[in-house]
């Protein structure tokens, strides 16, 4: 699909919930696009949420608004275990998909949505949001070209107490919980992004009754030469920043990394040494408006204008390897997903 620039790009939304709310209420900051109609299980529902966020239409099934022919793509923020199949019929349907993390939850079914995309020539992308931050853009690329040296070691952890309740999209199984699923793919796939492609790891995992994960640690070995420590919990709290050391700085990212609006850089030179005296900080601030849905939104926006089926930000290559990293990591762990 490619939509001109002087046409407003229709989006839909699957699911009423709470962080379909928040990708709403970040669509005023986003020019040449407006949210058409949003579809809930429960009209009322759709109702509510549409005057909330001042959407023009809504609909009491996903069918209803998939099938409808005025708009151009769909964000799926629907629990886990629906992604693969609303992702499919939107892709039959002809609609262009954005769908929130996870993307699946079987690599499998990935590897086939893409192919179904490709084949369709509709653009889809997961919706790991983090790559699409202006800070995390520029640490990637100051890492890419060199300018701060070559990654060597990297801590990221996003541990917090999630609700506990047992039926909820954390806890329950048959919804696709678990801290791995909820958080952990977070610092996997930025390490991934920032020190290169995963190539060995080791996990542990500690898991409720039901074989959902609770607390997943990751020790990883990156293509690179670099290593990283990568933890998440949703019983537990962390401090929940990324640590990226090169052989001459130090990146700080602090709480919440996966939506920055600042790192510190502290550049050692060639200091050596546990106290190195030399030592100069750069800081990167780029706060932003609203929750910080727009940038991903943006760039959804410029790659269907740009006739693209995939982001260049984060490939259906990449999308797979993220996915096949998930599926490994539960097979070494023993967490059951539906
Ligand atoms: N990017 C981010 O920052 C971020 C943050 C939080 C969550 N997420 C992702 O967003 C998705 C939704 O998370 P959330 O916190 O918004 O969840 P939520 O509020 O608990 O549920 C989202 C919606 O899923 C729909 N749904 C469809 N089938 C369902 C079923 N069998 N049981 C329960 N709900 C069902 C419901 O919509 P209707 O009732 O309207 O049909 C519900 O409101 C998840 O995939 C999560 O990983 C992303």
């Amino acid at each position: 699909m490619n939509i001109q620039n002087s046409q407003s790009i229709r989006w839909g939304i699957l699911g009423a919930g709470r962080n379909s709310g928040k990708f709403a209420s970040d669509f005023p900051l986003v020019p040449g696009c407006e949210l058409y109609g949003i579809a809930s299980r429960q009209l009322s529902k759709a109702q509510q949420f549409a005057q909330e966020y001042r959407i023009s239409h809504s609909y009491g099934s996903y069918k209803e608004l998939i099938s409808h022919p005025e708009i151009d793509i769909i964000y799926i923020g629907t629990v886990n275990h629906t992604h693969y199949e609303l992702t499919r019929e939107s892709l039959l349907a002809g609609k262009s998909v954005l769908c929130e993390k996870p993307f699946t939850l079987h690599a499998e079914q990935t590897r086939e949505l893409i192919e179904l995309a490709r084949s369709k020539k509709l653009f889809l992308l997961c919706g790991i949001w983090s790559r699409f931050f202006p800070v995390i853009r520029q640490i990637a690329q100051g890492l890419q070209n060199g300018i701060y040296g070559t990654p060597l070691l990297a801590q990221m952890d996003f541990c917090f107490k999630g609700n506990n309740n047992p039926q909820g999209r954390l806890l329950n199984p048959a919804l696709g919980g678990g801290a791995l699923a909820d958080v952990g793919i977070y610092p996997l796939s930025i390490a991934q992004f920032l020190l290169g492609e995963i190539i060995d790891f080791s996990a542990s995992a500690i898991l409720s009754p039901e074989k959902i994960d609770l607390r997943v640690i990751i020790n990883a070995r990156h293509k690179s030469g670099a290593i990283s420590a990568l933890s998440a919990a949703i019983d537990t709290f962390s401090s929940r920043e990324a640590s990226i050391s090169t052989d001459n700085v130090r990146i700080l990212i602090p709480c919440p990394f996966w939506k920055a609006s600042s790192a510190i850089i502290h550049h050692y030179g060639e200091s050596v040494g546990s106290s190195p005296e030399k030592e100069r900080i750069e800081t990167i601030d780029q706060p932003y408006p609203g929750k910080g849905f727009h940038f991903e939104i943006a760039h959804v926006n410029q790659c269907l204008r740009d006739g693209l089926i995939e982001s260049p930000l984060l490939t259906h290559n990449e999308m797979l390897k993220i996915d096949l990293l998930l599926d490994q990591i539960r097979l070494k762990t023993g967490i059951v997903t539906p």
